[in-house]
């Protein structure tokens, strides 16, 4: 990749904000599926334009169909979280492909790819690939996730160079520290440390997974560092007895709740009340 078309930011959410900022005039739509990261409706409201969440599917992936048919001529620029944060489902290279063609030329496509590192699934869209194949994709990348740098605040976008330049002129000067710098390039460094890093979480995110599944939970294939339990209205008592277990997950009202992938033993906590969540959750006579 080309220096010119690299554009850091602190953190990948200060990059994401700064692209709805160049590419966006007052009043122009920001498309996002939704639920997804709670952030994308509060950066495009605060930049002056209008968010235009679309439903997820009922798997908790995106609907790309309805999101293409949702695209209006006033829609700039549409988000796409993959994998998607809370859900952890992820688009297929197709699905995607297919979603870049039926829209305008002049949307931009924002690949959010936070939890890539996390990623297993054999036909996730790649960001980079994407951003080859087509003019109007950006990618976002983060320090925060996988590398564990999210207090430093190190994220990036993959740009054409119109956008990169104009995404350095929308920066706040100095934004990335020389420290977040320093922690960056001695990261890249360490990738066995980051291998191996990963190769527990998906083993252990795999294990929970199962074990979520045969205590009967509502629990989602996810390709991120979290599982998401699809609790809908019985989230409260859900949440409450979480609470109750000091354990700390986050929770989604009348939605769900994502439980973060921890260390063996915090996940064992998690698993040890999984049977008595899961009667929580039956349907009730
Ligand atoms: C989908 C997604 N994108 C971006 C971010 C922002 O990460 P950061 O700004 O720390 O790079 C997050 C953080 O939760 C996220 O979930």
């Amino acid at each position: 990749m080309a220096p010119e078309n690299i554009v850091f930011g602190a953190g990948s959410v200060e990059v994401a904000s700064r692209i709805i900022l160049a590419v966006t005039n007052p009043g122009d739509r920001v498309m996002f599926a939704w639920r997804s990261f709670e952030a994308y409706p509060l950066l495009v409201t605060t930049a002056g334009a209008v968010p235009q969440p679309v439903p997820l599917a009922a798997d908790g992936g995106h609907d790309l169909p309805a999101m293409a048919a949702a695209v209006g001529s006033n829609t700039r620029v549409v988000f796409l979280c993959n994998p998607n944060n809370p859900t952890g489902a992820v688009l297929s290279s197709a699905a995607v492909d297919s979603f870049i063609r039926s829209v305008p030329a002049d949307v931009l496509i924002v690949l959010d790819e936070a939890y890539v590192h996390f990623n297993r699934d054999a036909d996730t869209a790649v960001g980079i690939d994407m951003f080859r194949r087509y003019p109007n994709v950006a990618v976002l990348h983060t320090f925060s996730k996988a590398y564990g740098l999210a207090g430093l605040r190190l994220g990036y976008a993959i740009a054409a160079p119109e956008l990169a330049t104009a995404l350095r002129k929308v920066a706040v000067p100095f934004g990335v520290t020389s420290l977040a710098q320093q922690a960056g390039l001695a990261s890249l460094r360490a990738e066995d440390e980051l291998q191996e890093r990963i190769h527990v979480l998906v083993a252990e995110r795999r294990r929970v997974h199962t074990a979520m599944l045969e205590a009967g939970l509502p629990v989602l294939p996810s390709e991120a560092n979290f599982l998401w339990l699809d609790s809908g209205e019985r989230t409260a008592a859900l949440a409450e007895l979480f609470e109750k277990n000091a354990l700390s997950v986050r929770v989604f009202p009348g939605e769900g709740i994502r439980v973060t992938i921890g260390s063996p033993e915090a996940n064992n906590r998690i698993l040890a009340v999984a049977r008595h969540a899961a009667a929580l959750l039956a349907p009730q006579h």
